[in-house]
């Protein structure tokens, strides 16, 4: 038992080190769906296919990060999307339902990219699909109970939010404060002191002058504070992942998630002609005075007016 354990165990982290995206493309159809999906992901919002679903201005590449290949979500950080195609179908906690990777990809249109959800059979939808799947060529599938992601985020998630929802619920103004420094010594000169990023930099939070929200909305997972410092330790600052200690993290991102953001609700983000959503929860509104009431926190006591 101990030896086949120890097995598969080196055989999993080989995968997980090896970073064997594969080389070449399939051919024929496939092939172009594959490079249509790759491109989608690297220009989500001017991409014909997807541009009119996208309320902001944000690109999946900006948190499904890039690897050394250059090639969407094969960064190491958490967030990667190798392994991702090998956990579905897989439970949702937030939908209550099993969800397949469409509509794992979907749900990140209306929530990270403050948009529509893309209908299923679309060609788009198709397309990321065929593209994330491609890059867990030659993974076992391991279908996922407990959350849907791959098993390279998974514990990460788990742990690491666990982590910083301890530490930030004892937050007060003071960390708000310490957050909004540190923002501004390690994050502003990427992202800007607004917060509304600077030439190919997203941005993290605020309107554009014509009243368009940049960023992530208040139902995305970078939005809940935890969540946004799990990923912000394991990706930022860019190039320097994993160098910002727990509490500096924790503030940062009790700082950015406190910022004005789209408020989401739910219904809003579906189209009309959908047909079927697949989710037991349909009146989901969260804004980030209820972000930071599921912490336990006064969004109003921990700004106090800054
Ligand atoms: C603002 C950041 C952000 C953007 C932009 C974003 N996502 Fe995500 N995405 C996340 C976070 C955070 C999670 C996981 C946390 C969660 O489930 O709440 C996630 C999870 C996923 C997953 C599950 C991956 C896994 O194995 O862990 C998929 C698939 C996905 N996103 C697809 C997309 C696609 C496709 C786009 C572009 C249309 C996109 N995302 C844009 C933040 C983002
Ligand atoms: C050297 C420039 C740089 C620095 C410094 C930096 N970032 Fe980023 N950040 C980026 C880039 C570039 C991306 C998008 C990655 C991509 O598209 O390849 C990004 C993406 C993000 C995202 C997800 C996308 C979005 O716009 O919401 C968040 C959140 C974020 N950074 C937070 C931070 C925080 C917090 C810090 C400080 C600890 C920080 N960044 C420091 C360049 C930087």
């Amino acid at each position: 038992m101990f030896k086949k354990s120890l097995f598969f165990g080196l055989i999993f982290s080989g995968i997980m080190f090896a970073n064997n995206v594969p080389k070449t493309y399939p051919s024929g159809e496939l092939g172009k769906m594959v490079r249509l999906g790759e491109n989608i992901l690297m220009h989500t919002n001017t991409n014909p296919l997807t541009k009119n679903l996208v309320g902001n201005n944000l690109k999946c590449i900006n948190c499904h990060l890039r690897g050394v290949d250059g090639k969407p979500g094969t960064g190491k950080g958490i967030g990667t999307f190798i392994g991702t195609a090998s956990a579905f179908p897989a439970y949702s906690k937030r939908e209550k339902t099993v969800q397949t990777l469409q509509d794992r990809i979907n749900n990140c249109f209306m929530r990270s990219m403050n948009g529509k959800r893309p209908i299923i059979d679309s060609k788009a939808s198709i397309a990321m699909a065929a593209y994330i799947t491609w890059l867990s060529t030659g993974m076992p599938i391991q279908m996922n109970e407990k959350r849907p992601c791959s098993p390279l985020n998974s514990e990460r998630w788990a742990k690491n939010v666990k982590k910083f929802t301890e530490i930030q619920k004892k937050a007060t103004h003071i960390n708000y404060i310490r957050g909004k420094k540190l923002f501004e010594a390690k994050c502003s000169m990427c992202h800007g002191i607004d917060g509304k990023g600077i030439g190919s930099f997203p941005p993290l939070w605020g309107k554009d002058k014509n009243g368009k929200w940049l960023s992530y909305n208040c139902g995305a997972g970078m939005s809940k504070p935890a969540k946004g410092a799990a990923w912000v330790q394991s990706n930022m600052p860019l190039g320097a992942g994993n160098t910002l200690n727990d509490q500096d993290a924790a503030d940062i991102m009790l700082y950015v998630d406190a910022q004005p953001r789209a408020p989401f609700v739910l219904k809003e983000h579906l189209l009309s002609n959908m047909g079927y959503y697949n989710s037991k929860v349909l009146n989901e509104v969260d804004t980030v005075k209820s972000n930071f009431q599921a912490l336990g926190l006064d969004i109003n006591e921990i700004k106090r007016g800054n």
